[in-house]
């Protein structure tokens, strides 16, 4: 039997790659879910975004999806390893769980010329130290510096990312990035809300600094691991359908929805208990 690709983030940030996913590979059917009722897990323990993804993981595994993508970076530097190490043996062996950092990595280092970047992500991911440590496999000279947003997941959760409040805290974090790393050319969005800050992000750094967003390479990752694994492509249902759930209200994640995808969704409602 085939299934769609599962799309997990812990609200709705994860919608940004998904665009993109829909983008590059319009044939396959995705099943988005956003856990918007217990989200950000940005600045949650290790061990509750660990509990929460394997909860969310398994919601996705029992609705038939054969791979899932760990649409969030503080699920795959928190959650990843543990559920391909721990869980994934014992509860789903013939199933996959694929994160976005490791396709960051790979190719971040490709975008600057002064071989310094920054990363601003959440205090989760910043802590587990994950984009330097992954980063060093394949750039070993570039320098990374990071910085946490705590508040970006919030403004962007509740629609706020575009209003005049969210400009201090923006600028708060860019010059304390740029202080860190006054020679970095690159800014890694390592967070997949993120991009809905863009355009305030934009006015805040310098104008020759490329700033880089996740979708486009996980899609590109995405796109290249189904090329290598024919086993996986074929189990996976390819009739242009995607479903969005929500362990929250599906009124409110349809309403913020729109502005992630540009184009209007209708979820329902996920009771993770
Ligand atoms: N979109 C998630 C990420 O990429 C946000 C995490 C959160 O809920 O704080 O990290």
């Amino acid at each position: 039997m085939q299934a769609p690709i599962g799309v997990f983030d812990s609200g709705l940030g994860g919608l940004t790659v998904l665009k993109e996913l829909i983008g590059k590979l319009p044939d396959y059917d995705y099943l988005y879910l956003g856990d918007n009722a217990r989200a950000p897990y940005g600045t949650r323990s290790f061990d509750t975004v660990y509990k929460y993804t394997r909860q969310c993981v398994q919601w996705l595994f029992d609705q038939g999806c054969p791979l899932v993508i760990l649409a969030c970076n503080t699920a795959s530097a928190k959650a990843l390893r543990n559920i391909q190490q721990m869980y994934l043996p014992g509860a789903a062996q013939e199933n996959r769980v694929l994160g976005v950092i490791r396709p960051t990595a790979e190719v971040i280092g490709n975008f600057s010329r002064t071989g310094s970047i920054g990363v601003l992500a959440t205090q989760g991911t910043v802590l587990s130290d994950s984009y330097p440590i992954e980063i060093a496999h394949y750039f070993p000279h570039l320098k990374v510096a990071q910085e946490a947003c705590p508040m970006w997941v919030p403004l962007v959760e509740n629609a706020e990312h575009d209003k005049p409040g969210a400009d201090y805290f923006v600028q708060k974090h860019i010059d304390s990035l740029m202080k860190k790393a006054p020679d970095a050319d690159t800014l890694l969005l390592g967070c997949t809300h993120y991009p809905l800050l863009m355009d305030k992000i934009k006015s805040a750094i310098p104008k020759d600094m490329t700033v880089v967003t996740q979708g486009e390479l996980v899609a590109d990752s995405l796109a290249d691991y189904l090329n290598r694994h024919p086993e996986m492509a074929v189990r996976l249902s390819q009739n242009n359908k995607r479903s969005y759930a929500s362990t929250d209200s599906p009124e409110l994640f349809d309403s913020q929805a729109a502005l992630f995808l540009g184009q209007s969704v209708a979820s329902f409602y996920v009771d993770l208990g």
